[in-house]
């Protein structure tokens, strides 16, 4: 995703015949991307990954299968995930909020570390440590996460999450099609340019291989749950299905951490998507994270309102300025729809005037087709949120943090 990478041994040619220590054949295998035409990564396993003798359905109500809210009027919508309440290993704690047939959008709160692998057949999965630390143990190698990380995984990576102390909780994009740094921050060498909010160096990457411990990761039969098309399947394997000796190419995770973002500031005023992040098929993620603000003598820090009539629109909320929005908090979700209109609460616009800073830390992302809550979101929903825009004495939000 980034550049090439290799980790471990591999044979000087693809496709020729490469031993491990005892002499015995090593199973190459190619994880390609769009057929055979896109980036791909070469991996040497010890047992073939094809080792498997029995498969399973498995149902995770609320994340696969997901209940969709079946009517959905048109208003702003405030989803407040500090109410969500789940136990489990990151699978059975992780529940589907927001979806349309380009992106999905999950909370996972989990509570136990997993014996189980998950391959994600349907997407590429961005995860946003919204709280713990930890490591993301991959066919790819150890990727260890800590609290406000974005971590990559490119689809059908097999990969569990481990860690110790607090409970870690994530925010999860889905992408049907791809997720990946946007092409315009790219050169015609595949170098992320200079004028990028990021360099090579803040992407961090796999930097040890699992290699299967009978005390760490027990026997027989080993589960990879496989999701596609939105139902899972468990697969058992006979051998651990994540030991490789070494592997090399383009594809495999990253983390790059929220804080290593490097926000635009402008004279005035600069949209929402200067803030880009990452790109997927018709969505972006954008980063909102603490920044000087707008320096025209007259600038208006505050976002003006807008109609981006081609696009849904969330945010969701992780520290900072925004505590006074009415019923905002850290972990919640809003989402303004398009064709409605949004912006600053009352009283926010004029207030602004004269900030020079924000503290806001926030993950964004707008979507071209319509973002339909699922039962779970709709239950978590602050059903007053779409008013709070009436003027009102004393209410409204604090500055700059409405967008
Ligand atoms: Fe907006």
């Amino acid at each position: 995703m980034i550049h090439r990478h290799a980790l471990g041994r591999v044979p000087p040619k693809p496709h020729t015949a490469f031993h491990d220590e005892d002499g015995k054949l090593l199973m190459e295998h190619c994880h390609t991307r769009e057929g055979f035409d896109g980036p791909y990564s070469i991996l040497y396993y010890r047992t073939p990954p094809t080792d498997e003798n029995a498969v399973e359905n498995l149902a995770i109500p609320g994340f696969c299968p997901f209940e969709p809210l079946a009517e959905q009027p048109l208003y702003r919508r405030h989803i407040k995930t500090q109410d969500l309440r789940l136990r489990g290993d990151f699978l059975d704690a992780r529940r589907l909020l927001l979806f349309n047939a380009d992106v999905q959008m999950s909370m996972v709160k989990s509570t136990a570390t997993s014996s189980r692998f998950l391959a994600n057949g349907d997407g590429d999965e961005l995860y946003f440590a919204y709280k713990g630390s930890g490591r993301f143990e991959t066919l790819f190698g150890v990727l260890p996460f800590r609290e406000h990380d974005y971590v990559l995984l490119p689809r059908a990576t097999p990969y569990r999450i481990h860690w110790e102390g607090a409970n870690p909780e994530f925010f999860v994009f889905e992408g049907r099609g791809f997720i990946d740094i946007p092409r315009e921050f790219r050169n015609r060498a595949g170098q992320i340019t200079m004028y990028a909010p990021y360099t090579h160096r803040d992407f961090r990457v796999p930097q040890s291989l699992l290699s299967y411990d009978r005390s760490l990761h027990g026997t027989a039969p080993f589960k990879l749950v496989v999701k596609r098309e939105d139902r899972l399947t468990v697969h058992l394997h006979q051998h651990f299905p994540c030991e490789v000796v070494g592997w090399d190419g383009y594809v495999y995770p990253v983390a790059f951490n929220i804080h290593d973002y490097q926000p635009k500031t402008g004279l005035i005023h600069l949209p929402p998507t200067i803030h880009v992040t990452f790109a997927g098929n018709n969505f972006v993620v954008c980063s909102f994270v603490p920044r000087k603000v707008d320096y025209h003598e007259k600038a208006i820090p505050c976002p003006y309102g807008h109609a981006s009539v081609h696009m849904d629109e969330i945010l969701f909320y992780v520290a900072g300025n925004f505590t006074s929005r009415r019923g905002i908090d850290s972990g919640s979700i809003s989402l303004h729809p398009s064709g409605i209109p949004h912006g600053p609460h009352p009283g926010t616009y004029e207030k602004s005037i004269g900030t020079e800073r924000t503290s806001e830390l926030a993950v964004m992302c707008d979507t071209y087709k319509q973002l339909l809550l699922t039962k779970v979101a709709h239950d978590l929903e602050d059903k007053d949120y779409h008013l709070t825009w009436v003027s009102k004495e004393g209410g409204g939000v604090d500055v700059p943090g409405a967008r």
